[in-house]
């Protein structure tokens, strides 16, 4: 895979799905609805700020397959969602009844937790101790919650007390989610370590299948996670200075740049940037499974033949 190859790509991203069937859309995944199961599909649409901004070459494939990897690597610690593999970008999933709530786990004082931190408030209920440090790590790993929030409204932030006062989920479930999904940090960061990086934080969610708790979503994905490089974490922490990672910074600090943070017109986003956007996507890819990427890259008509098939086979 070279950056060329990339631009010969542009063209042929997948931005949707369409069949004769209803397919809701979420921000970056078409869903089809068959009863007791979802077709999910990763379409390449990349999203930020909560906004649907572009469509990024290989990215479905990419983001699908880190988190078939990552259920791999995990299903001794709770079983998932996944029935069956349908395409690079298509799973079969058993439907759940979603616990609404983001599960995130967070390892290193960074993004929205170090900016609460710094405006002296606490994180989803927290406290954090005085003259912590700009990406410090934790003693422990933080659960941080926040509720799911309806479509189109930004999540917020939950102690895990008021989770349970307010009924959003039973203490006993919450017992068992909250150390299920220290248990998946734990692994993830395991395994990020053996090829050098550091799974600095992540959000999970859940679903009950037939009275049983699954993994749902994705899981350890660069739209779901922070990754860093290990070998310049302490460099870098002593002099206080951004650390390198691989994850979705590289396009939001290209937004900020163009003045943009969410509301207003989205600016027009370059050639030259989607392909890097890609580019990264993929080496994230490569550096987490240790793997070469080499795209399956079925055109939209393919993957749609296959879904059906799918489908067909359902109803039967
Ligand atoms: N096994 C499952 N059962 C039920 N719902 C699921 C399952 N797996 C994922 N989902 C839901 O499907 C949606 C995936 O779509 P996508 O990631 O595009 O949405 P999103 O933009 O994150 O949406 P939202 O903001 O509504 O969560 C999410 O709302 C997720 O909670
Ligand atoms: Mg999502």
């Amino acid at each position: 895979m070279d950056r060329n190859t990339l631009y010969g790509m542009l063209g042929q991203t997948v931005e949707s799905i369409n069949m004769d069937l209803p397919v809701i859309r979420g921000k970056v995944r078409d869903i089809i609805e068959l009863g007791s199961h979802l077709l999910i599909v990763t379409t390449d649409r990349i999203s930020a700020f909560d906004r649907v901004l572009s469509t990024i070459p290989c990215k479905g494939e990419v983001l699908n397959r880190i988190s078939l990897f990552w259920f791999g690597k995990t299903e001794d610690i709770i079983p998932n969602h996944v029935e069956r593999v349908v395409s690079a970008r298509s799973v079969l999933v058993r439907k759940c009844e979603l616990v609404p709530v983001e599960v995130v786990v967070r390892g290193y004082l960074t993004g929205s937790a170090w900016r609460d931190y710094r405006k002296g408030r606490d994180i989803s209920g927290i406290r954090l101790p005085d003259g912590m440090r700009f990406n410090e790590r934790f003693e422990e790993p933080l659960v941080t919650p926040s509720t799911k929030a309806e479509r189109g409204i930004h999540d917020e932030p939950i102690s895990e007390e008021r989770l349970v006062s307010e009924g959003i989920v039973t203490e006993e479930l919450w017992k068992k989610i909250r150390e299920t999904a220290l248990r998946l940090y734990r692994r993830g960061s395991e395994v990020a370590a053996g090829n050098g990086m550091i799974l600095v934080d992540t959000k999970y969610e859940f679903g009950l299948y037939e009275g049983e708790l699954m993994l749902v979503d994705e899981i350890h994905t660069p739209d779901s996670s922070r990754y860093w490089y290990m070998d310049t974490y302490d460099e870098l922490f002593e002099r206080g200075e951004p650390q390198r990672k691989l994850d979705k910074e590289y396009l939001r600090q290209w937004l900020i740049g163009k003045g943009f943070m969410g509301d207003g017109e989205i600016p027009q986003i370059p050639d030259e940037v989607r392909v890097e956007v890609a580019w990264r996507y993929i080496k994230a890819y490569e550096t987490v499974t240790g793997e070469e990427f080499r795209p399956e890259s079925r055109g939209v008509e393919e993957e749609v033949s296959l879904l059906q098939t799918v489908v067909n086979g359902f109803s039967m």
